[in-house]
C-alpha cells in the first residue's frame, strides 16, 4: 500500500555546462560552473545552453511562425490522444518509483513548445513526484514553452540546448521522450540511468497521408517497421495511436502543415492545394517505441 503524499513537480536540476560538461549550480539568476562559465535565466525563465559553436545556424530550429502554428493547433487538443499515451506510458514507468525518495525525472528532448510536459504535469497523479526538462535548439519553441509555464513555481527546467549535446549530468535521468524530433541515442545513453527508459515517437505509415497525397504527386513508399534498438539500448515496447481527425477552416489546415516538415518539403503547388482546402479528414498515425537502457 502506497502511502499519498502532496504532488511534487519540480524543475530538474542536474544540468551541466555546454562547454565543458561540468556541474552546473543555480546561483541568483543564473547557472554556473566550476570553471567560471555562466549561463543567465532570461526573465521569461529558460536559460540558454547553446553555445555558438553548437549552432549550425543563426537561428536554428523551429521558426517563430512554425512554433506558433504548432501551439494553436495542440491546444485545440487534435493530438491529445497521442499526449495521453504518452503520459500514460511515462507515469506508468514513475509509479514503478513511488516509494522512492527521488522524484521520477524526465527529458523532453526536442519539447517545442512544451504541449507534451504540460499534459504530463497534468495527467500525473497527485501521489507522483517528477522533474522534469524540456529542451530545444530553437529559441522561439522555449521562448514559448517558458511563458507557458511562467507560474510562481514552474513545473519544468526549460533550456536552449542541442539534442547532439545534451547539457545534462551523466546518469541523472529516468525517461526521455523525443517526439517527431531528433534522435541522438548516444546522447540520450549518456544522460540516461541504467534502467531509463527512452520513448520515442514517430510518424507511421498511415500518418497525414490525405495531406500527403494532396501535397505531393506521388508518395514514397514506407520503411519497414521493423526497428532495431539504438545502441546501449534494448527493445521494451511499442505502441500505435491511430485515429481520424476533421480540420474544419483553412486556417486550421494551414497550421498542421506549417508544423510538419512537408511544409519545406511540399513544391508551391502542393502548399497552394492545401491552402485552398476548406475541410480536411486525415489519419493521425504514431507510433510509441520504448527503449530500456541497458
Ligand atoms: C517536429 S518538431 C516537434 C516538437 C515537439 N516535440 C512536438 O511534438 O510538439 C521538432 C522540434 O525539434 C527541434 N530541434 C531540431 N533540431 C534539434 C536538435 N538538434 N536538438 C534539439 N531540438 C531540435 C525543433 O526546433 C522543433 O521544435
Ligand atoms: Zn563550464
Amino acid at each position: 500500500m502506497v502511502t499519498e503524499t502532496a504532488m511534487s513537480i519540480t524543475p530538474f536540476q542536474a544540468l551541466a555546462c555546454p562547454l565543458d560538461g561540468k556541474p552546473l549550480a543555480h546561483s541568483g539568476s543564473a547557472w554556473r560552473c566550476p570553471e567560471g562559465h555562466s549561463f543567465d535565466i532570461a526573465k521569461q525563465g529558460y536559460v540558454n545552453l547553446l553555445p555558438v559553436q553548437q549552432k549550425r545556424s543563426h537561428d536554428p530550429g523551429d521558426s517563430k511562425t512554425m512554433v506558433a502554428a504548432r501551439q494553436r493547433f495542440l491546444d485545440a487538443g487534435h493530438y491529445h490522444p497521442i499526449a495521453d499515451a504518452v503520459g500514460h506510458a511515462v507515469l506508468g514507468y514513475a509509479e514503478s518509483q513511488l516509494l522512492s525518495s527521488e522524484p521520477f525525472s524526465c527529458l523532453d528532448a526536442g519539447c517545442g513548445e512544451g504541449y507534451y510536459l504540460r499534459q504530463l504535469a497534468d495527467a500525473a497523479a497527485s501521489a507522483q513526484s517528477l522533474s522534469l526538462m524540456g529542451l530545444d535548439i530553437s529559441k522561439w519553441a522555449v521562448l514559448a514553452a517558458a511563458r507557458q509555464d511562467a507560474k510562481q513555481s514552474p513545473l519544468s527546467s526549460w533550456v536552449v540546448g542541442s539534442n547532439a549535446h545534451l547539457p545534462v549530468q551523466t546518469g541523472t535521468l529516468d525517461s526521455v521522450l523525443c517526439m517527431f524530433g531528433f534522435p541522438v541515442a548516444s546522447e540520450f545513453a549518456r544522460v540516461l540511468k541504467t534502467g531509463g527508459v527512452l520513448l520515442q515517437v514517430e510518424a507511421g505509415p498511415d500518418h497525414l497521408r490525405e495531406l500527403r497525397e494532396i501535397i505531393y504527386p506521388t508518395l514514397k513508399p514506407e520503411r519497414s517497421s521493423e526497428v532495431e534498438a539504438p545502441e546501449g539500448f534494448s527493445n521494451q515496447s511499442s505502441e500505435r495511436v491511430s485515429y481520424s481527425l476533421t480540420l474544419k477552416g483553412s486556417e486550421k489546415i494551414a497550421d498542421l502543415l506549417a508544423m510538419t516538415p512537408h511544409f519545406y518539403r511540399a513544391s508551391a503547388e502542393g502548399r497552394a492545394r492545401a491552402a485552398a482546402l476548406e475541410e480536411l479528414t486525415v489519419t493521425v498515425d504514431v507510433r510509441i517505441l520504448i527503449y530500456a537502457r541497458i
